[in-house]
């Protein structure tokens, strides 16, 4: 028996689907892992199999572009995950963004993004967007209905969520806003990445569209890039021809990661959570350290929310340092053995980075230059390794300041 016709495939829990979905041994000699297919061309048979549009359907093999089995194994298993009808797969996790808001939106139209959003998704926001006619606002990202419902123009046609904000964690609360935006007709789209589809289940909290960097968790060993944008019934449809019309695609090995790193997703969730947390708690004990910014800690003022609408947090968190020279937290930085200083997170291995929120910030008021950030990763090493260099780096940022 397949995945596909086996009756109970809805009834297993998270885990249980992430090692079942998308592939089918019997159709492939026995062989666990489904076979990875590379295709430009596809040939049909007969001029009536060339022209039958029937064959043109998301889910058939005909255009290397619109994807093979491989990619339909995927796009499967990520829709069921996620809760949603169906997904479409693009290069990266930038290019899902550009194709869930070009769904939506066309010359003329006014999009409400999130001010704590992904800053390359900003970015194609208000400056690529404006050069078709595309106008963004960046609302506060604890904003309250009424004043969301304030900043929803006739022409606004996207809300775009991002939970919890990149660089700085604020936790959104996505039904009371989605609630919003759908009274007035709006389309709500949501950057998942940090929570994976395993950790939020954006379309039980009134989303309609999701969108992951599939680089990130999903691959889980930075060694892939990829992109995936997952839609109800409705919103389907639009997503799937912006997909087609944009000529996005991704490269079948590096699909064929991501259904890997999709089996392991929840082991490796639920430690990068653990690490995370042991890393929080110890430098939020620090003297270096201001304020951690991790919404599983009870203390973090997003928790609340987090807990109510999140099924675990994901080993992406900041760190606000107080007041030092940007030289001692190069100092401490540098030095560092188990952190690799890198942008792209969702990794085996732990990362830092110092961040600048106020420079891409709408209202950077909240973030004071004074008070360097960081932004960690927490991989699924041994916390007390990581700990233990995390130690020798605050020395070498307290000899660097003295
Ligand atoms: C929240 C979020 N969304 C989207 C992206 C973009 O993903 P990619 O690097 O695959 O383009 C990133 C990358 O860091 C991200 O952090």
């Amino acid at each position: 028996m397949t995945e596909r016709d086996d009756p109970k495939k809805d009834s297993y829990r998270p885990d249980t689907k992430l090692s079942v979905l998308g592939r089918d041994p019997f159709a492939h000699h026995g062989i666990v892992n489904p076979p990875v297919y590379h295709a430009s061309t596809v040939l049909f048979p007969t001029v009536k199999a060339l022209k039958d549009p029937g064959n043109r359907a998301p889910g058939k093999v005909f255009y290397g572009r619109y994807g093979t089995p491989t990619t339909f194994a995927l796009e499967e298993a990520v829709a069921e995950i996620e809760g949603g009808y169906r997904s479409v797969i693009v290069g990266s996790g930038k290019a899902a963004v550009v194709c869930a808001l070009l769904a939506f939106l066309k010359a003329g139209d006014h999009v409400l993004m999130v001010d704590s959003a992904y800053s390359p998704s900003r970015q194609f926001a208000e400056k690529t967007s404006a050069r078709f006619g595309i106008t963004a606002t960046f609302y506060d990202p604890l904003i309250a209905r009424n004043e969301l419902a304030r900043l929803i123009k006739p022409n606004t046609r996207v809300l775009f969520l991002e939970s919890p904000g990149s660089l700085t964690f604020e936790v959104q609360d996505v039904p009371a806003l989605a609630k919003v935006a759908k009274a007035a007709g709006l389309a709500v789209l949501m950057d998942n990445t940090w929570a994976s589809p395993l950790f939020f289940d954006p379309f039980a909290h009134g989303v309609d569209v999701s969108i992951q960097a599939g680089t990130k968790y999903v691959v889980g060993h930075s060694d892939a890039m990829l992109g995936l944008v997952t839609g109800t019934e409705e919103t389907y449809p639009a997503i799937r021809h912006a997909f087609e019309e944009l000529g996005f695609s991704a490269g079948p090995d590096d699909i064929y990661l991501a259904l890997r790193g999709l089996r392991t997703l929840g082991v490796r969730l639920r430690r990068h959570q653990e690490v995370a947390t042991e890393l929080a708690l110890w430098l939020k004990a620090r003297p270096e350290v201001d304020r951690v910014l991790y919404p599983a800690l009870p203390d973090d003022p997003g928790h609340a929310i987090w807990k109510r609408d999140f099924k675990g947090a994901s080993g992406l968190f900041g760190v606000v340092l107080k007041p030092v020279s940007s030289d001692a937290v190069a100092a401490m930085l540098d030095g560092l053995k188990l952190f690799g200083m890198g942008y792209s997170w969702g990794g085996y291995e732990s990362l830092v980075v110092p961040t600048e929120p106020h420079l891409l910030r709408a209202d950077p008021s909240r973030w004071d230059p004074k008070y360097p950030m960081l932004r960690f990763h927490a991989g699924l090493e041994d916390p007390a390794d990581l700990i233990a260099d995390l130690e020798e780096g605050f020395e070498r940022m307290r000899k660097a300041r003295s």
